[in-house]
Formats: structure tokens, sequence, C-alpha cells
């Protein structure tokens, strides 16, 4: 049986919750003080979430535990209805991406094609399934010209398309994107918003961003501060009020 939550003025059946954190907690070092502090937060199915927030208040960190990259230290973080563990992370990474921010960390390959296509083989895939797959990426992030071309000599926004084009590969069920539209050219950028907006058909989306573009879009923004979160808004007006009566 599901139950009805609500978040700000929309109701949810339990079962639309995706994404459960639950009063965790994480510090990158005992010396250090706490990045995360008793986060509690659920997100939803075929939502865009926006998280927003200060330098240095913790986003990443928060993102990072949502497939397992980091373990809770304390309290738990259940997607799909299973919690992360380090057991389990290799199964949760196959449901849940994440773009970062820098595609550095995600670019492995000599080849465009082949660093989109290492995702799908890394998932025993067909041969034909793989190549569908990869083919489709690369439309979707409009890259296709690029497919033959060495990762080593691409432009930034090029290499943060073949970072995204990568994840979409894998086809996960709920994409995590940290800071997708920084370095992304304004000619591109629009199709892009455009493309997050429409994975909400059939996916859930989390945001890290501050372009108001996408938290325009945006199904709700939660705002975060110092390791916690501060706000949860249902629009761009309601969090663009609160923060400027907090100046
Ligand atoms: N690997 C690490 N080791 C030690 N401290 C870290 C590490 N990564 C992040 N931190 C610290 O944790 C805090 C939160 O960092 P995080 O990257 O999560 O912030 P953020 O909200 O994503 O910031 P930004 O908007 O700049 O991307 C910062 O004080 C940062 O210095
Ligand atoms: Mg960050």
């Amino acid at each position: 049986m599901s139950t009805l939550v609500n978040n700000q003025n929309k109701e949810f059946s339990t079962n639309d919750i995706i994404l459960e954190v639950q009063d965790l907690s994480f510090s990158y070092s005992r010396k250090q003080t706490l990045v995360l502090e008793n986060v509690s937060v659920k997100f939803f199915r075929n939502n865009l979430t926006v998280i927003a927030g200060p330098n240095g208040s913790g986003k990443t960190t928060l993102m990072k535990h949502f497939n397992g990259l980091l373990l809770p230290q304390q309290g738990e973080v259940v997607v799909f209805n299973k919690q992360v563990t380090k057991k389990n992370r290799g199964e949760i990474q196959k449901l849940v991406g994440l773009v970062f921010e820098n595609p550095e960390e995600q670019i492995f390959f000599p080849k465009v094609y082949e660093d989109v296509a290492f995702g799908p083989k890394n998932m025993r895939l067909s041969w034909e399934e793989i190549q569908d797959r990869v083919e489709n990426a690369l439309e979707e992030v409009q890259i296709t010209h690029l497919k033959d071309k060495v990762t080593f000599n691409l432009s930034f926004g090029e290499k943060k398309k073949v970072a995204f084009a990568g994840i979409l590969a894998m086809r996960p069920k709920l994409i995590i994107f940290d800071e997708p539209t920084i370095g992304i050219d304004p000619w591109t950028k629009p199709r892009m918003i455009e493309t997050i907006r429409s994975f909400t058909r059939k996916r859930t989306v989390v945001v890290i961003t501050h372009d108001v573009d996408v938290m325009k879009i945006a199904d709700r923004i939660l705002l975060m501060k110092q390791g916690k979160i501060k706000g949860d808004f249902s629009t761009y007006e309601d969090f663009q009020q609160q923060e400027l009566l907090n100046i």
C-alpha cells in the first residue's frame, strides 16, 4: 500500500519516491567539520530537481552519495528501494548516472566513440545494442560529428558533451548533473536544457546548478547551505523571493 507524501503543494505517492536520503552526515576527515549534517530529503519519480547553494555547501559531496561513490558515515541513502552499500554499489551505478562538473574526471579513452561505448560495453550488452546506444547518445547531445575525434584534443565544452553522452549511453533511471551548463555555448545551451528536461518523461533528474535558465524549468529547487538543506521551493520565483529576503 502506498500512502501520500507532500512536497510543497504537490502530493506524491510513496511509490514515487525513487531516492531517499535519511539523516546523512559526512566529513572527509576526522579533523574536518561536517560537510553534510543530518541531511534528510526525498526525490520523486520523473521530477527535475535543482540543488542550488553557495560554493562549498556540500552539493557535490551529497550527489556522490547517490550512487555509492561516497558511502554514508551516518544515516542512509536508499535508491529504487535499495540501500546504498559498499556491496551493492556496482548494481546501483547501473541505475544512477553521475555527470561530473569537470569532464576530465570522466573521459578515459583516446577516441570519442570508444569513450561513449565504455559504459554499455561494461554492461555486457550485445554489439548491436552498444552501437545503437552510442549513436543515440551522440545524437542527443549533438556531437555525432565528433565520434572519430581524439578526446584529448577536444575543447572543454566538447569534452563535457562527450562525458554527458557516456552516461546517457548507459540509460540510467536517475541522472545527476553537476553544473551541466558551465562551459556550454549559448547556441547549444537551450537544446541541452531541453534534452535534460525531456529525460523526465522516462527518468528522474537532479541538477546541481546556479543557472537561472535551468532553475526556471525545474519542478523543485532545493537550497543547500553549510551542509544542510535550508529551503525547498516549487518555483524559481519562490526561491528568488526567499533568497532576496535573506540577503
Ligand atoms: N576530497 C575532499 N577532501 C577534503 N575535503 C573536501 C573534498 N572534497 C570536498 N571537500 C570539502 O568539502 C566541502 C564541500 O565541498 P563540495 O565540493 O561538496 O561543495 P559544493 O557545494 O559542490 O561547492 P561548489 O559550488 O564549489 O562546487 C568544501 O569545504 C570542500 O573543501
Ligand atoms: Mg560542486
